[in-house]
C-alpha cells in the first residue's frame, strides 16, 4: 500500500505530480498520501476483525490535524502523551473517549485535563503516578480509568534509542511487581482498574518479539482480568516498516508492498497474535504510529549546490536535520529518489543539509543519480517521526505540509513565517 510511484519518469503522489507540489508550495515540503494512511489503518483494522479491538494511533508519529482527522474518520482513537496532544485530538475532531494517555511524567494539570475530557484510560508507568491520578480524581469527584504498563523485559531487537521493553529503560513497571501494584491500586477509591498495557519498542520488523511478549504476559493478564474485571489489554505499537528496500528480500523496488518482500504485515501480525489473544475475551487495543503513517509521507527538497571535493560528491539540499532528524539521531536510512527519474550512471554521494553540524546529513556514500542545482529529491518514508521532530535550529522555519487525496491536494500546514520563530522572545528593558 503505497501512494507514491513513478508515472513515466515523474514521481507522483496518488494522482498528483510531486514536482508540481514543490513548485506550488516550495521546499522543504512534506507530502502525505491520504490513500496510504487510510489503507494502512484499514488493513490493520481488517486483520484484527476477529477481535473486539480499538486502534489508537500513536499521534507522536504524526500529529498534523488533517492526518489525524483522516484517521478519526475511520473510527480510530489516539495514543497521546501530553495535554498538547490531547488538545490536538479535540482540535482534529477526534474523540477523547477513544484515547489512551501514556508517558512517564504526567503532571497534575495534564491528568486533570484528561479526566475532564473523559479519557478512555491512563497508561500508568509508576506507583507515585497512580497515587497522583487517584488524588486528582478525588478532588474532581471522578473515577479515573487506569491500566498499568507492564514492562515484560523482552528485548525487541531494535535500535537502542527506541527499545522500551527491557529493565534497562525508564518505561513501565517490572513484570514481577505488577500484581502487587494492582493489589495496592485496588484500594485507591478513585481508580477504576480498566486494563493492562505493554509496549516493547518501535520499528520491530519481525513478529517474534511481539509473540514472545504476549505469551509472557498472557498468564498475568488472564489472572488480573478475572480479579479486577478488566475491559481491555493493550499490546502497544511498534510495527516496523521498510525503510531500505535493498535490505528486504525479493524484488527491490521501493514502491512494492512489504508483503511482497516477506516483511511484517498486518496479516502476519494478526495470524500469530489473534489466536493468543482471542481466548482472553477482552477488548484489544493497539497503538501503532509508524506503521500507519511512515510510508505515507515523503520530504521533498531542492538541490542547492553540488560540491565535489577530491574524495566526495556532496549534494547540498535545502532540507536539513531540523526538518528530518532521524538520520542524524538514529543513523537511520531513508531512501532518496529524484522527482524526475533519468537513466545514466550513479554517483556515490553524500546528501547534506545547510546546517552547521557534521551530523546534518541524509546519507553518506550512497550511489545516487547525478543531480544538479535546481533538481529535486524526495526522502522517502518520512511520514512518521519526521515533521513532528522538526525544530527551529539555525532559525529555520518549520517546513510546509501537503495532503494528497486522489487528484486533490491541500496545504495542511503552511510554512512557518520566519518572524514566528522569535515571536515569543522579549528583549529586557535594560538592553
Ligand atoms: N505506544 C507507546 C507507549 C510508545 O512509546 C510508542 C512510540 C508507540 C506506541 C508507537 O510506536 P510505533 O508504532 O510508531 O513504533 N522517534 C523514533 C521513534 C520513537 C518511538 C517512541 N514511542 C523514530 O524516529 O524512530
Amino acid at each position: 500500500m503505497h501512494g507514491f510511484h513513478y508515472s513515466g519518469n515523474q514521481l507522483k503522489c496518488e494522482g498528483v505530480s510531486v514536482a508540481a507540489l514543490a513548485k506550488k508550495f516550495g521546499t522543504p515540503l512534506y507530502v502525505y498520501s491520504q490513500r496510504t494512511l487510510a489503507g494502512h489503518f484499514q488493513k490493520l483494522d481488517a486483520a484484527l476483525a476477529p477481535l473486539d479491538h480499538l486502534i489508537c494511533f500513536a499521534m507522536k508519529a504524526n500529529s498534523n490535524l488533517a492526518v489525524m482527522r483522516s484517521l478519526a474518520r475511520l473510527g480510530g482513537g489516539f495514543d497521546v502523551v501530553s495535554e498538547g496532544e490531547l488538545r490536538r485530538v479535540v482540535a482534529a475532531g477526534g474523540d477523547p473517549r477513544k484515547c489512551v494517555f501514556a508517558g512517564v511524567g504526567k503532571t497534575g494539570a495534564e491528568i486533570e485535563f484528561a479526566l475532564r475530557k473523559g479519557i478512555y484510560c491512563f497508561n500508568v508507568e509508576s506507583e507515585p503516578e497512580l497515587a497522583r491520578i487517584n488524588k486528582v480524581a478525588a478532588r474532581l469527584k471522578k473515577i479515573a480509568p487506569v491500566a498499568v504498563r507492564v514492562n515484560p523485559n523482552v528485548d525487541a531487537g531494535t535500535h537502542a534509542k527506541i527499545t522500551t521493553g527491557t529493565y534497562e529503560n525508564k518505561f513501565g513497571i517490572a513484570f514481577e511487581q505488577v500484581a502487587g501494584v494492582y493489589a495496592r491500586a485496588s484500594k485507591l477509591k478513585n481508580l477504576r482498574l480498566r486494563g493492562l498495557q505493554m509496549h516493547i519498542g518501535s520499528q520491530l520488523t519481525a513478529v517474534q518479539p511481539f509473540e514472545l511478549a504476549v505469551k509472557k504476559v498472557l498468564p498475568l493478564v488472564t489472572k488480573l482480568a478475572a480479579k479486577y474485571k478488566f475491559e481491555f489489554f493493550s499490546i502497544g505499537g511498534g510495527l516496523g516498516i521498510v525503510y531500505n528496500p535493498a535490505l528486504a528480500s525479493g524484488p527491490a523496488a521501493w514502491w512494492q508492498t512489504p508483503a511482497a518482500r516477506g516483511i511484517l504485515t498486518p496479516a502476519l501480525y494478526a495470524q500469530r497474535l489473534v489466536p493468543l489473544l482471542r481466548p482472553l475475551g477482552l477488548r484489544i487495543l493497539i497503538e501503532p504510529g509508524r506503521f500507519i503513517c511512515g510510508n505515507a509521507g515523503l520530504l521533498v527538497t531542492r538541490v542547492e549546490y553540488v560540491k565535489r571535493t577530491g574524495r566526495k560528491n556532496f549534494v547540498i539540499v535545502d532540507a536539513a536535520m531540523n526538518d528530518l532528524i532521524r538520520p542524524a539521531f538514529y543513523d537511520s536510512y531513508h531512501e532518496i529518489v529524484p522527482l524526475k527519474r533519468r537513466g545514466g550512471k550513479t554517483v556515490s554521494s553524500d546528501v547534506v543539509g545547510p546546517i552547521c553540524e557534521s551530523g546534518d546529513y541524509f546519507c553518506k556514500n550512497r550511489p545516487l543519480p547525478k543531480v544538479g542545482e535546481g533538481d529535486h529529491l524526495a526522502l522517502l518514508s518520512a511520514g512518521a517521526y519526521g515533521s513532528v521532530m522538526g525544530s527551529n535550529y539555525n532559525s529555520r522555519p518549520l517546513a510546509a505540509e501537503v495532503l494528497v487525496n486522489g487528484r486533490q491536494s491541500a496545504l495542511v500546514r503552511a510554512r512557518q513565517p520566519v518572524e514566528d520563530i522569535w515571536a515569543n522572545e522579549k528583549i529586557p528593558a535594560w538592553l
